[in-house]
This record gives C-alpha cells, structure tokens and sequence, in this order.
C-alpha cells in the first residue's frame, strides 16, 4: 500500500478502507512510515472527520497492536473506569474500592499525567511503598483475593497508540473526536475487563469544551465498547472547574482518602457515588442506577469502602498507617496563599488554569521524563458560587520548589474570577449515555 495515497485520500474528504487505516497503524507503528507523513495524516483527519467505519477501524488496529490481558481466570463481571481526564479527579481511588466492596470485581489499568490533567498511577506512587508497575500474574492474584487491583500500562498494551498519541501530542491533533475515542478504547479493549464505566469530562478543563461535544465522544465511546462486546455506559460530567478542593497528587490521595472517610467535599463524594452505582449496575450487582446509588452510599457510610482501600493499599505494598497520618505522605517545604484583591463572589474558576498552575509548581509534567514533586500541587479554599472578602485566601500552592510555587501562585490568581452576584450552580452529571437494552 502507499502512504501518500492515503494521506491524499483523507486530504480530499475520502473515506478510508479498514485495510488502509491497518496498514497505517501496523507501518507505522513497525517504523516503516516517518512521522512526517503520519503527522500529515493525522492532519488531515483534523480537517476530514473520521467515519463511525474508520473509527472503528483504527481503534481494532490499534488494540490488536499489542497485547490483550487475560482476566477469564477471575469469577464475575470484571468492570473498569475511566476518566477522559479531569483536572482534580480522583474518582477511582474512592468509586472503585466502593465497587470492589460491593463484591464488583476491578482490574484497572491507569495511565499517568497527561498535559494539565493529572494521572492516577503518579498520585498512588504518592502512597509511601504503593507498586503501581504489577506484573500480569500478581495483578489477576491480586484481583481474585482482594476484588481491586490498579496498575500502570505496559508498554506492550495497545504499542501502536502510545506512538501515535506522542506524535498527536507534538502536532497539535490530540482534540480530535475520533482520534481521542479510537485511542481510549483501544486500550480499553485490551484490558481484559468485561465492562466499562466512561466519565468523559466537559468544559474549559476537558479535551471537549461544549456538552454537546462529550455526549459525541461519549455515545461513539460506547458504540465501540458495545460493538466489541463490552458493555459501556458514559457519564458526561461537569470540568469547567476542579473536582474537589485538592489538584496535584499527595493531596489528591488524601482529599480521597477524607472522602473514605465521609468528610470529602460534595462534587466528589456525588461523582464518586453515581460511578459506582453504574459499575454495580454493569457489574450485576445492582438492577439499577437508583439501587447502585443506594449500595454505593451504603458502603461509603458504613465505611466498607475505606476498609477496601487500606488492603488495596497493603496488597500493592503501600504503607496502610498513612491512611491515618497524613504526615506520612511526601510533604511540600513551601506554600504560598492567594488572596482575593476584591470582594463579592466566586464566578469563575478556570479548571485548565489551575492544572496548569499545579504542574507549574511541579505537580505535573513539561516534559515526558521530568520528575514530579509529589507533595506539590494546589489546595482550593473557595469555588464557584462561594462568597469571598477582600483579602480572603483563595487557595494555597504547595511544593518544594520556591521559585516554581511563586510562579504557580501567580497563575492561581489569575485561574479566579470574582464578580458581584452569585453564578447559577452548574449541573455535574450532564448525561448518562447507556447501550442498548439499558434505560
Ligand atoms: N486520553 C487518551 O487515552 N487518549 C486520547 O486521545 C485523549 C485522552
């Protein structure tokens, strides 16, 4: 085949074939086609959008790059999670105990930071002694004696979009609908799990602005996973501002941990709780959301969901006694509080802005090697709607780098807007975009 003949056909507004786009993947992939002519592909896909058939093709493609894990051995209907990434979002470490608690089996595989969004794997290498790189055989033991078991990607899942989403990454083409839902699922697919709870982020800190945009990502998502058989629903949910009051890792895992605990804030707690009831209800272990809320919030109170995480954490190494001590996680040798210059109210609180302020104080990364402060990050002390006073703390930066945290508390400050009347509180599910056969 001839990669400027595809790269033409896709320029002009064709459509094409499931053989073209294989080649493409598989040549790529191999090293047998430059980055200078996949980049023009890639282009061309921004200008051209993707068929449902060419979606569907590539995401095959890529999936059938690497490995597929083979979870057959665990009994029950395994159910992963996963977020289209958020600034703030630590979901997983309180749905998925909750749901594991909940007798749902879940395997999860994460990945780490990418750009202003954090990553699940960088916040539990935060716990002191957490292993977030478990082989396949400990992660299915760990699965069948504790139900929960979370480990980073190997290199050898999906091979084909980690190259294609690091060219994506430098050529301005990662927002693309269908480039960003072959890319999840293909990894999705080849995770092993049987059924799939999506939470795909909408606003100014998501890859989709607009609720109209994520509910397209979100039902194409769903398409896919239905089409290969695994049963996907797709939350739409709210990223105009952070979830919750921490951004950064250490104390990401900690606002977690306090949600555990019944004393998380309410965006979480709620959010946490609705992922959990789909995954009972994917999982066969609820015959409805309403019933999965109503588990879910169960083990939440009765504080089963805290009970799974601490052997969560012993199981991958991690060290339970910072579940109580706090003092046991990486502290920050720094903090800098942001003050507000005016009174009146909380309007606006720019998600993109504050993850970008928390990588700047070390939180995240520039560069795909650097090194994360684990202990920075950004505490918010008010959000949208609150009331502040002149002078008032808006937030604090945290970490170990002067320098860095005064630069990030700059960027805090201008992540706020403040404004005389109370903003309209913004809905945090959108939607919820179910298979067939599912009200
Ligand atoms: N997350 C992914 O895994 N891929 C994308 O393309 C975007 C977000």
């Amino acid at each position: 085949m001839d990669m400027y003949g595809i790269i033409q056909k896709k320029r002009d507004g064709g459509t094409l074939s499931d053989g073209e786009i294989r080649y493409f993947v598989d040549a790529y992939t191999a090293g047998a086609i430059p980055d200078y002519q996949a980049a023009a592909l890639l282009m061309a896909m921004f200008f051209n959008e993707l068929s449902r058939g060419e979606i569907f093709a590539l995401t095959q493609a890529m999936r059938d790059s690497g490995d597929r894990i083979d979870l057959s051995s665990i009994k029950g209907i395994k159910v992963d999670k996963h977020s289209t990434g958020g600034v703030g979002d630590k979901t997983t470490f309180i749905a998925a105990p909750l749901a594991a608690a909940c007798g749902v089996p879940v395997a999860k595989m994460s990945g780490r930071g990418l750009g202003f969004t954090g990553g699940t794997i960088d916040k539990m290498e935060s716990i002191p002694g957490m292993r977030t790189g478990l082989g396949t055989d400990e992660f299915v033991r760990l699965v069948k004696t504790g139900s929960i078991a979370v480990t980073g990607q190997t290199g050898r899942v999906a091979p084909a979009d980690k190259k294609i989403y690091a060219l994506r990454d430098v050529t301005a083409t990662v927002d693309i609908l269908g480039l960003i839902a072959s890319s999840v699922m293909s990894k999705k697919l080849s995770s092993g799990s049987d059924a799939l709870v999506l939470d795909v982020k909408c606003g100014s800190g998501a890859f989709m602005e607009t609720v109209a945009d994520a509910e397209k990502l979100g039902r194409m998502m769903a398409d896919i996973g239905e089409a290969a058989g695994m049963e996907t629903v797709a939350l739409v949910t709210d990223m105009q501002q952070p979830l919750g009051h921490a951004v950064g890792n250490s104390i990401e895992v900690i606002e977690a941990i306090e949600t555990l605990k019944g004393r998380g804030p309410e965006d979480i707690t709620e959010l946490s709780l609705e992922l959990c009831a789909y995954m009972l209800l994917l999982g066969g272990k609820a015959s409805s959301r309403d019933e999965g809320l109503d588990k879910a919030a169960s083990a939440l109170k009765s504080g089963a969901g805290l009970a799974k995480f601490r052997s969560f954490v012993a199981g991958q190494g991690g060290d339970p006694r910072a579940i109580d001590d706090y003092g046991l996680f990486p502290q920050a040798a720094f903090a800098e509080e942001i003050k507000a210059a005016a009174g009146g109210y909380v309007t606006g609180l720019a998600a993109r802005g504050i993850g970008n302020a928390s990588r700047e104080a070390g939180a995240g990364r520039a560069a795909k090697d650097d090194i994360i402060d684990l202990a920075a990050g950004v505490q918010l002390r008010k959000k949208i709607g609150d009331p502040v006073e002149p002078g008032a703390a808006l937030a604090v930066v945290y970490g170990n780098d002067e320098m860095k945290v005064k630069g990030a508390a700059a960027a805090v400050g201008r992540a706020f807007s403040i404004g005389p009347e109370k903003p309209q509180a913004r809905r945090l599910v959108h939607a919820a975009i179910c298979g067939k056969g599912r009200p």
